[in-house]
């Protein structure tokens, strides 16, 4: 069995940013600048967030936090929205998901600039990822693509099962691995709360995504010998032992797949930080479009 070490890997990716960034500074140019907006205080959110601006300070580049109280006015968010997209100093931002009830995502989606949307949630990205045009594409998808190329994971001609069809892990992906491209050419089931027959389907998968958000959900029993594992799923679990309270718990029961697979990611420390460094190359790229337009 393989780890598929997301830590590892995303501190490699790092690395080479910040030898670009590097390169940018030693032309007297800024480096580029990523923020994020925060609505509210959600633990998890807050974690997130946090290690997103560290990793930018690790790379040179800047950041700004943009934190805004858990009652904040849609119209307010929206205002703050319109701010990142004409301020020419920033080259992507991020706001944090999910979103108080009172506020409407789509609408807030929408309203980001989709040439600074460094999440890729856009629609206008999400339907350029689709025709498979040049894009930012969604940070945790890339950042799995990105894990199987550098562990040399073959997916051409494989079954593919991805558990869960969320915007932003589930869906692209299994948009992402269905198409022509390294890393791609596999044959796709997307499967979610509704599929019938679950386990007859991961029994045949060669890689499996989990990516429904239901701690330890897939067991040893549902996967064949030799499968690629990719555990999406990351959720607080009381646990009193931990000096936080809790444990973080993986969508995979890790101790019993990890027997049979071939390739399997850890959590914490697999896909999550992957993540943030995928979204550093984002805002790189969203960097490059501008200044090399301007
Ligand atoms: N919430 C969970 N994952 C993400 C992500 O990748 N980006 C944003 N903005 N919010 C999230």
């Amino acid at each position: 069995m393989v780890l598929l070490d997301g830590k590892q890997t995303s501190n490699n990716i790092k690395q080479e940013i910040a030898v670009e960034v590097l390169k940018i500074i030693s032309k007297g140019q800024r480096p580029p600048h990523l923020a994020a907006i925060l609505v509210g205080s959600d633990g998890a959110s807050m974690t997130y967030v946090n290690s997103k601006v560290k990793a930018c300070e690790r790379v040179g580049f800047n950041s700004t936090l943009i934190k805004l109280p858990e009652n904040t006015s849609e119209e307010k968010l929206l205002n703050e929205i319109k701010h990142l997209n004409q301020n020419s100093e920033i080259d992507g931002f991020i706001v944090q998901l999910p979103l108080p009830k009172h506020i409407d995502e789509d609408k807030v989606l929408l309203a980001v600039d989709f040439n600074k949307d460094v999440d890729g949630f856009h629609p206008t990205n999400v339907g350029k990822m689709t025709l498979e045009l040049p894009c930012f594409l969604p940070a945790t998808p890339f950042g799995i693509l990105e894990l199987l190329e550098r562990y040399k994971v073959e997916t051409s001609g494989k079954n593919v099962v991805i558990i869960g069809r969320s915007h932003i892990v589930g869906r692209p992906m299994s948009i992402l691995m269905s198409q022509k491209r390294p890393q791609g050419n596999a044959t796709v089931t997307l499967a979610h709360s509704r599929t019938k027959n679950l386990k007859e389907l991961t029994l045949k998968a060669d890689i499996i995504v989990a990516a429904l958000g239901i701690p330890e959900f897939l067991t040893e029993d549902m996967v064949k010998k030799g499968v690629t594992i990719i555990d999406v799923g990351i959720t607080r679990v009381k646990d009193a032992s931990k000096k936080n309270g809790y444990a973080l718990k993986g969508d995979v029961h890790f101790e019993g797949v990890a027997k049979k697979a071939a390739f399997i990611t850890p959590v914490p420390g697999g896909v999550g930080p992957m993540t943030i460094a995928m979204l550093l190359k984002n805002t790189l790229l969203a960097y490059k479009n501008t200044t090399q337009t301007k």
